[in-house]
């Protein structure tokens, strides 16, 4: 018998607004038996995300709660925490999910509910995240998996990749560097939420019982082996 065989795979939901690339991550981390997860759901706000029909055609039960049907934040996020209740989530990824969360879904899953976001945080929290880092003549770019609190985008990190901005970026150009970085760290930090190995304080995100750095561990390849 395998040591995974002891361990029901955990149950995670992934929520999106949009295209779902970093979904398709997870969905092949899975597949490849690099995460030990078991996607219950894909659920989306909006009912044109291009993510649905990838996480269908993946055999992934997919679901719409429509923020536009609900009369406030609180109430869509309790719908949201319903659905996800029902589906048993015991971790739950943001990729691209494009609405502000309130703390009815926060306290529901804290320490249970990661993000990524495409900047060095705590360097531009928000939106147009590359444009702002060209603008501010930044030598680099990046992203970062955190934990959600409370505050926009300033939940503790977890992992960090760095990228070089090069002569000549736009923001496209970045994006399409930064994105191949994601695909990479998200699923890794994931696993190690998956592995019991991740775990939220009050004081911070905590690896093996260590306290992360301000902007997370620093990716690097071969992070994972090391680490995992
Ligand atoms: C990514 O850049 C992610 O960092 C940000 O939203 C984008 C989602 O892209 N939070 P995708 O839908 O996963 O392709």
């Amino acid at each position: 018998m395998s040591q995974t065989t002891a361990r029901p795979a955990l149950p995670v939901a992934i929520l999106i607004s949009g295209r779902g690339s970093n979904m398709v991550a997870f969905i092949e981390a899975v597949a490849v038996g690099q995460l030990d997860a078991n996607i219950t759901l894909v659920l989306s706000n909006n009912p044109d995300a291009a993510g649905l029909a990838r996480a269908r055609e993946a055999g992934i039960a997919t679901a719409v709660v429509n923020h536009r049907d609900y009369d406030s934040r609180e109430a869509f996020d309790a719908a949201m925490v319903a659905r996800l209740r029902e589906a048993g989530a015991e971790l739950v990824i943001l990729a691209g999910f494009m609405r502000i969360l309130t703390s009815v879904f926060i306290t529901a899953f804290r320490g249970r509910l990661l993000n990524i976001h495409p900047s060095l945080l705590p360097k531009y929290p928000g939106l147009n995240t590359h444009q702002r880092a060209l603008d501010a003549g930044d030598s680099e770019a990046g992203v970062t998996v955190h934990f959600v609190t409370e505050e926009l985008d300033g939940g503790p990190p977890i992992l960090q990749a760095r990228v070089p901005i090069q002569r000549g970026d736009t923001a496209d150009t970045l994006a399409a560097r930064v994105i191949v970085e994601e695909h990479k760290i998200y699923p890794l930090a994931a696993r190690w939420f998956v592995q019991g190995r991740l775990a939220l304080s009050e004081q911070g995100a905590f690896l093996d019982g260590e306290r992360l750095p301000d902007t997370g561990l620093a990716y690097r390849p071969g992070l994972d082996e090391v680490a995992g």
